[in-house]
């Protein structure tokens, strides 16, 4: 029987109180690894590391912070050294949209998106990046999307930071190879998620009706593609975007 056993494992999961970061989070407790919940919520963060310590019997703990700023950044994943010596595994999943058509798009939505998706996985994957390459191990998992390969109507902001993403883990994939550090990337296509939920039921069911698996991908779809990539059954594996998508899909 193959088991994955996280158990001597920390993990680092942005954005991880509700949605796919919290299947991530899910995932990996029930592998064993120990999860730091972070979140911009401080009150959600604190409910999901509870909910998910008692539910996996494992170590939890969170630390709630903007991604985007600098400061937080470095103090997230210190956190995670501080309290368990290490820092094995980063998954920078924390993301936002600001959908509008490029003509009306302004440069606060177009700056808010690129700070939180593209310069907030900088943050934290130089800080983590700086103790992996001293451990001479570490696996980096950064959430692109869809939208970062095909682009999409009304997501200019959203597909370049996405885009960068993919860009931005390739370049980590080769300067950490030497030490051991791997980085991957994920780009899920249409996830049933808060994020999802705000797109209106005629569009969404268009959406839907064009993937080719003819469903709406679940956040745990995400979270199996993440556990692989974290464990040893990837360890011949970096520098690549692995697309969860139901076989992918174009809406427009
Ligand atoms: N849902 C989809 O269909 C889909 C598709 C492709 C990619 N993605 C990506 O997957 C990731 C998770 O998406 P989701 O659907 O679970 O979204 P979600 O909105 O349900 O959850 C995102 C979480 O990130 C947190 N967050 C937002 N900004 C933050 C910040 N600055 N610092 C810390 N935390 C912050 C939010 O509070 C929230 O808990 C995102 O990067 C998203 O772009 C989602």
């Amino acid at each position: 029987m193959i088991t994955i056993d996280l158990k001597d494992k920390t993990a680092v999961v942005t954005g991880s109180a509700r949605g796919i970061g919290k299947a991530i989070a899910e995932k990996l407790a029930e592998a064993g690894a120990k999860v730091l919940i972070n979140d911009i919520s401080e009150e959600a963060a604190k409910q999901t590391a509870e909910e998910i310590s008692k539910k996996y019997n494992v170590e939890t703990t969170y630390f709630a912070c903007d991604i985007s700023n600098e400061e937080q950044a470095n103090k997230l994943i210190e956190t995670c050294k501080e309290k368990w010596g290490k820092v094995d595994i980063l998954v920078n999943n924390a993301g936002i949209t600001k959908d509008t058509l490029l003509l009306r798009m302004t440069k606060e939505q177009w700056d808010q998106v690129i700070n939180v998706n593209l310069t907030g996985t900088f943050l934290c994957t130089r800080a983590a990046f700086k103790i992996m390459m001293n451990q001479r191990s570490g696996v980096i998992i950064n959430i692109s999307s869809i939208a970062g390969e095909n682009g999409n109507v009304g997501q200019a902001n959203y597909s370049a930071s996405k885009a960068g993403v993919i860009g931005f883990t390739k370049t980590v994939a080769v300067e950490g190879a030497a030490r051991g550090v791997r980085c991957n990337a994920i780009a899920p296509g249409f996830i049933q998620t808060a994020m999802t939920d705000a797109i209106p039921d005629k569009i969404k069911e268009k959406m839907i009706a064009s993937i080719p698996l003819k469903r709406p991908g679940q956040p745990e779809d995400i979270a199996n593609a993440v556990l692989f990539l974290a464990s040893d059954l990837s360890s011949y594996i970096t520098g690549q975007v692995i697309d969860v998508n139901g076989g992918g899909f174009r809406p427009n």
